[in-house]
């Protein structure tokens, strides 16, 4: 089991296991490969193929990360080194074995400890990095109902879960 960061190699794999698993179709070659050799960008590697896909990224734009919700950014703390998790996904075969939680405790060492938070969806049972967060020094902040909601009539896009506007409700870490 290697751990490194995003090559150009990796980019076909890593956007198969995020569709599959986490973007729901989102996920484009394109987008990805702005992130090749970034720091915070890590994949996990077994017998060739990238099992793990794990991307933090320093802040630009917090209001958009955070849908407008403002009674959120005004919990975070104003900081221009201020990074998000991005994404995590391990493929189904490979989980239950530590891979999420190494590929979040090496971003945080690569960020040399810099503020990092996290959202993480709360509902379903499958998509939970809550455990992963606290084990690894992130402490709840809010949890915000209908987090997705506005955003998802806005640019039409439908839950898996909710089957329609989303109304999942999401959480706020910080570390
Ligand atoms: C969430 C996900 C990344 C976990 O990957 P993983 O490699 O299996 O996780 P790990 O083996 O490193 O587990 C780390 C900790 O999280 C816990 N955990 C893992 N999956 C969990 C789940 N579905 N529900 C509750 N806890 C879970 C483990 O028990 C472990 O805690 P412990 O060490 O205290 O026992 C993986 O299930 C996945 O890819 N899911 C789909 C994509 C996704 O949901 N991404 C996050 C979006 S918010």
């Amino acid at each position: 089991m290697i751990f490194r960061i995003l090559s150009k190699k990796d980019i076909t794999d890593s956007v198969i296991l995020l569709n599959q698993y986490l973007s729901f179709g989102l996920a484009k070659k394109e987008s990805l490969e702005r992130h090749i050799g970034n720091n915070s960008a890590l994949v996990c590697e077994v017998d060739g193929k990238v099992v793990g896909f794990a991307l933090a990224l320093q802040i630009e734009k917090i209001e958009e990360e955070l849908l407008n919700h403002h009674d959120m950014i005004s919990k975070l703390p104003f900081d221009k080194e201020l990074s998000i998790f991005k994404q995590i996904v391990v493929d189904k075969g490979y989980r239950n074995k530590g891979i999420a939680d190494k590929l979040v405790k090496s971003i945080i060492s690569r960020l040399q400890n810099r503020r990092i938070f996290a959202l993480a969806w709360k509902k379903p049972v499958d998509y939970c990095i809550e455990r992963i967060l606290v084990n690894n020094g992130f402490k709840e902040i809010m949890i915000k109902e209908f987090f997705w909601y506005e955003d998802s009539l806005l640019n039409n896009y439908g839950c898996p879960y909710c089957g329609g506007a989303c109304k999942c409700p999401a959480v706020l870490f910080l570390k």
